[in-house]
């Protein structure tokens, strides 16, 4: 008998054609995920496969989150979390810090109008007070200025560190607490989730993490509890339309039963 285990791990999308349309028609709009979340990983390798610094391969990973938040915006997704930058990056070396920080600014700065065009609400998730000045105020720019976004949720995540967004959240309701404005018996898992970053927003349904990692590296740790996940060794830059579509039809092809039994 084949075993559906296995079918799970080795067939994300092996067996799946490598045509958009062939694609697109083994798509069920309706069973679309609401949320998908992408840690864009896999630069460095990309630019070293080519002889090229690392930071060509962070420039050509721009390219992909233009791909991705394009065609988000094509088939209806209404929510996109990208994992630009970690609380753990800034162990990098300086020059490649700095290279992000600037490509951030310029990003924000070069992308803006299109993202307006395309009706797509920037968000920046991630602690603000430790961001150079630029960044920030390219965050604080982009926020606003594409406020009236309506189709397409982008969540940057810049600084991020999903440990750190909890203690944050365990920080401000422990505050409410000691202001006499909460029970400590009325805290819930609701209560946490108002709290982080995300709050007010449905949970990813999808996880994609190219570059062949099997980790979620200190993203939205409390968000991905039932989320799926979705592992492809393609590195970021080379992250095609074809290859989101593929990661959105195994996705429709899993059986998601948050701890539940399988319905039929
Ligand atoms: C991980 O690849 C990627 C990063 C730490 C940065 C991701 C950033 C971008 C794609 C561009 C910045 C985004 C914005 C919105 C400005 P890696 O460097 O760890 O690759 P490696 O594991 O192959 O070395």
């Amino acid at each position: 008998m084949p075993n559906p285990v296995k079918r799970q791990l080795v067939g994300n999308s092996e067996e799946l054609p490598r045509n958009e349309k062939e694609l697109l028609a083994l798509i069920r709009p309706e069973a679309l995920p609401r949320h998908v979340a992408v840690i864009m990983d896999g630069n460095g390798r990309w630019a070293a496969q080519r002889g090229l610094p690392r930071s060509a391969g962070h420039q050509a990973g721009i390219e992909t989150l233009r791909r991705v938040v394009e065609l988000c915006g094509e088939l209806g997704i209404p929510i996109l979390s990208a994992y630009a930058f970690s609380t753990e990056n800034w162990r990098r070396p300086p020059e490649e810090v700095n290279f992000l920080m600037n490509l951030f600014v310029e990003y924000a700065a070069r992308e803006i109008e299109e993202l307006r065009e395309k009706g797509v609400r920037v968000k920046v998730i991630g602690c603000r007070s430790e961001l150079p000045p630029a960044v920030l105020a390219a965050a604080e720019r982009l926020e606003r200025e594409t406020a009236q976004g309506e189709r397409l949720l982008l969540n940057l995540a810049v600084n991020y560190g999903a440990r750190r967004e909890i203690v944050d959240a365990v920080r401000a309701i422990a505050r409410k607490v000691r202001a006499g404005e909460l029970e400590p018996e009325e805290i819930d898992e609701d209560t946490v989730a108002a709290h982080l970053y995300t709050a007010g927003l449905p949970d990813p349904d999808l996880l994609i993490r190219p570059a062949g990692e099997m980790r979620v590296s200190n993203f939205l740790l409390w968000q991905l509890a039932y989320t799926e996940l979705y592992v492809t060794p393609v590195f970021w830059p080379d992250f095609s339309r074809v290859d989101f579509l593929q990661a959105l039809v195994a996705y429709q092809r899993r059986e998601r039963r948050f701890g539940g039994l399988k319905m039929s």
